[in-house]
């Protein structure tokens, strides 16, 4: 069976503020041309769109092309706030009542398994989150990751999540992230990376970078060995072997479409159809 991996389609950036869904589509269509390959499945690991329509209008495109498509919700996904060009008539008072309404609006389209901390046959899948543990200098401190990504981060921002309580997102993942794991699926997808997938190097030094990652070896040690580990959030292409404590290896992907003036395929010299990979049925 293969599936094409893909994450980061940042589709507002593509399509126009329109609510004609003949208009969407025939922009969706040229969007899917570009960025997608045919395969069996396809597993997306969040940030499809800032605007709540189009999301939902993009998963009902996307539902027609593939026997089932797998999703995970991505930090842009869950925002709440108005952001510029990205109208919306509808108010989401919290992350958790958009993800509500996703889900709802999911579970109506044939072929569509969004996946917030659940398993479907061989994907396990949720949106993840930093552990703030990550040190771009020894003098930096979880303490002030976490005043950094509250203040003034995006997702610190744009985010109505748990009260944007830190302690309270990441015991969360935490705990969703070894539940799924635990249940060794075959494919495990989240937006958020575990540093294993490693940090390009212009990102090392950046406090920022924190916001994007978590210690996943725990996790992956879970998994079996030839399992997949997919991620997105970082607009960079990686696909790389990790073997992991026990000697298992896990193939880990992210296949972002980033930004229009981003081309997150340079740095690694990689293309598309790397992202096409034959899963065995179990
Ligand atoms: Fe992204
Ligand atoms: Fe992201």
């Amino acid at each position: 069976m293969t599936y094409f991996f893909v994450s980061d389609l940042h589709v507002d950036f593509y399509v126009p503020v329109t609510r004609t869904v003949a208009v969407l589509r025939k922009h969706f269509e040229v969007f899917f041309e570009r960025n997608f390959l045919p395969a069996d499945a396809c597993c997306i690991a969040g940030d499809i769109a800032n605007n709540y329509y189009t999301y939902v209008e993009f998963l009902k495109f996307i539902a027609e092309k593939y026997s089932t498509v797998y999703v995970c919700l991505g930090n842009h996904d869950i925002i709440t706030e108005y952001i510029g060009r990205f109208e919306t008539d509808r108010e989401f008072t919290t992350s958790e009542s958009k993800i509500k309404y996703f889900l709802a609006e999911a579970e109506k389209i044939p072929n569509i398994q969004l996946l917030e901390n659940r398993i479907a046959g061989d994907v396990a899948g949720c949106m993840g989150m930093c552990d703030f543990k990550y040190k771009h200098t020894p003098g930096a401190s979880e303490i002030s990751n976490k005043i950094l990504w509250a203040t003034r981060w995006f997702d610190g921002i744009h985010w109505r999540y748990m009260q944007n309580n830190t302690d309270k997102l990441w015991r969360h993942y935490d705990r969703a992230f070894r539940k799924l794991t635990a249940q060794r699926p075959k494919i495990m997808t989240s937006h958020f990376l575990p540093l294993e997938f490693d940090m390009a190097e212009r990102y090392k030094h950046d406090p920022c970078s924190n916001f994007f990652y978590f210690h996943g070896a725990k996790y992956l040690e879970n998994m079996d060995d030839g399992s997949i580990w997919q991620a997105g959030h970082t607009h960079t292409a990686i696909k790389r072997e990790y073997t992991d404590r026990l000697g298992k290896r896990h193939l880990l992907l992210c296949n972002p479409v980033g930004y229009p003036d981003e081309d997150p395929y340079t740095e690694h010299g990689l293309k598309r159809e790397d992202f096409l990979v034959e899963v065995g049925k179990s």
